[in-house]
């Protein structure tokens, strides 16, 4: 559609902030991080930090290195729990930053300084409990932990001459949510309250928090429970 007049006046008339041609190493914006629960071949949990990941609906896209013991764990399983870590759990997410429940460790990990730990729930000083639909471990300190099931896994990045690693995207059903009480709205039970949720956000490999509410949301006038899916998550296909 062509501009409007009035948008045309006023690029004309605006001053043009400078944006320049940039090329940066990597393209790590800004995503909450993510505990990946699986479990292992031998039933054992896995704990893994992740932060490529997304939410629609009742569903989760995962952006994964194809070689870490999370996304086999997840081709040969086909569940997790995304546990998500609150900013001040993060000298947990830090203590496992460079670790693999892989054995041995795979060779471009060596490279960079990973070493294999077979217990990282323990090294993160985390709490292991069972889900309720699936296998993989909850991390019971993390203020919310959603079960999922693996809906499809395909490979990402595969034509992208600028991806150097064997990438996939992992779509995800999410059939359960637990979340802490203290997150919650006092006048709906089943709302979680932006202003008691504080992520944990990974940002250029560095870590954030969020600061407050900046403004009011025009979007967030329709209300919530207009989304609600229309079946119960205990009434899913997968969850018997
Ligand atoms: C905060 C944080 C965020 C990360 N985000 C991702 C990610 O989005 N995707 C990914 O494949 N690896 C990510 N990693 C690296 C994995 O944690 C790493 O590959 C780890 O070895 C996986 O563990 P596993 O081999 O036991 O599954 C991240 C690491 C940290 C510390």
């Amino acid at each position: 559609m062509p501009a409007s007049k009035a948008t045309k006046d006023r690029a004309a008339s605006a001053p043009q902030p400078d944006a320049l041609s940039v090329d940066p190493a990597i393209l790590y914006f800004g995503t909450p991080v993510v505990l990946i629960g699986t479990e292992n071949e031998d039933g054992t949990p896995n704990l893994a930090p992740m932060s490529s990941a997304w939410w629609l609906g009742w569903g989760c896209m995962l952006g994964l290195n194809a070689s870490s013991k999370t996304s086999e764990n997840l081709r040969r399983s086909g569940e997790c729990v995304l546990n998500l870590p609150s900013a001040d759990l993060v000298g947990s997410v830090d203590r496992i930053a460079m670790t693999t429940g892989s054995n041995p460790v795979p060779r471009n990990k060596i490279a960079m300084g990973f070493r294999y730990v077979a217990d990282k729930f323990g090294l993160a000083q985390l709490t292991p409990v069972p889900a309720e639909a699936i296998r993989a471990p909850r991390a019971i300190e993390c203020p919310v932990q959603m079960e999922a099931v693996v809906e499809n896994i395909s490979d990402f990045g595969a034509k992208n001459p600028r991806i150097r690693t064997r990438l996939m995207a992992v779509e995800l059903r999410i059939v359960r949510v637990h979340a802490h009480p203290e997150i919650m709205m006092k006048s709906d039970s089943d709302r979680i309250d932006p202003d008691k949720w504080r992520p944990l956000i990974m940002s250029f490999r560095e870590f954030y928090g969020l600061g407050g509410k900046i403004h009011h949301s025009t979007l967030a006038e329709f209300p919530e429970s207009r989304f609600r899916p229309p079946v119960k998550p205990y009434e899913t296909p997968s969850s018997g």
